[in-house]
């Protein structure tokens, strides 16, 4: 099938209300700089989904969250349930980045549950999945990904609830990319398994690549087959390097 692109941006731990003014930019130059040939999408911080979404409303552009909680509400300080971040606005959630699998101990299991969460509250769920820079020269990448995508992906995911992001953990905010023909095989891969474990939603889900993409990278990444949109973290926080990388379809 063919499937619409998605330029979804990660603004990671940055963004405070001054930044709305970079947010408001991309998504009045969203669908000019792309020709309307794909969805735009930009996550940020909890504090700021509410305003953000405001901010994009009417425009080319829908606002996600980075992060839930599995459950949908009680004792549990500090934290945001899917429900609270889809009455913020948000279209969206990322679940599994590798940043929430290191610096919080994130399991495949955890981020199924949180996937499901993510249902729960009538969003589409971003899983993130990706090898580390050990796993890929032990030449173990394929397996870690079968391991994640067996573990994170829920059973009952389909191409319109779920999008899957490739993420090299060693390809983030590094300056590092894979080979196209390495990106090509993870894909590739994925794929078949969404495949074998979703039948025809696996063929239409989309796999966004991830990792150091930016304007003068991503025509390249955007071309490899089965690339159906990228996850970008830094190149997102301004406008003319997101507006640079939609500009590429
Ligand atoms: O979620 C986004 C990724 O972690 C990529 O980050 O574009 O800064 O390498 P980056």
């Amino acid at each position: 099938p063919s499937i619409r692109p998605l330029v979804a941006g990660n603004w990671k731990m940055n963004g405070l209300s001054a930044d709305l003014e970079e947010l408001k930019a991309m998504a009045t130059g969203f669908e000019e700089a792309c020709g309307g040939a794909v969805d735009g999408l930009i996550c940020t911080p909890a504090t700021l989904i509410e305003r953000a979404a405001r901010t994009v409303e009417g425009q080319g552009l829908s606002v996600g969250g980075e992060d839930c909680h599995a459950k949908e509400s009680g004792a549990h300080t500090g934290d945001v349930s899917a429900e609270m971040i889809a009455d913020c606005g948000a279209s969206h959630i990322i679940v599994g980045h590798s940043e929430r699998r290191t610096d919080h101990g994130e399991s495949s299991q955890t981020v199924a549950e949180k996937a499901k969460a993510v249902w729960r509250g009538g969003l589409v769920a971003i899983i993130c999945v990706g090898e580390t820079e050990a796993q890929r020269k032990a030449g173990e990448t394929l397996e870690v990904l079968d391991e994640q995508i067996a573990g994170s992906v829920p059973g009952n995911a389909t191409a319109d609830n779920m999008v899957v992001a490739y993420e090299p953990v060693w390809a983030i905010g590094t300056g590092l990319t894979p080979t196209v023909d390495d990106v090509a095989e993870a894909h590739a891969h994925i794929r078949a398994r969404l495949v074998e474990r979703l039948g025809e939603h696996g063929e239409a889900v989309r796999i966004l690549y991830g990792g150091s993409v930016k304007p003068s990278n991503a025509a390249e990444l955007m071309a490899v087959d089965n690339v159906n949109g990228a996850l970008i973290g830094g190149a997102s926080l301004k406008a003319q390097d997101f507006l640079g990388i939609a500009a590429t379809y």
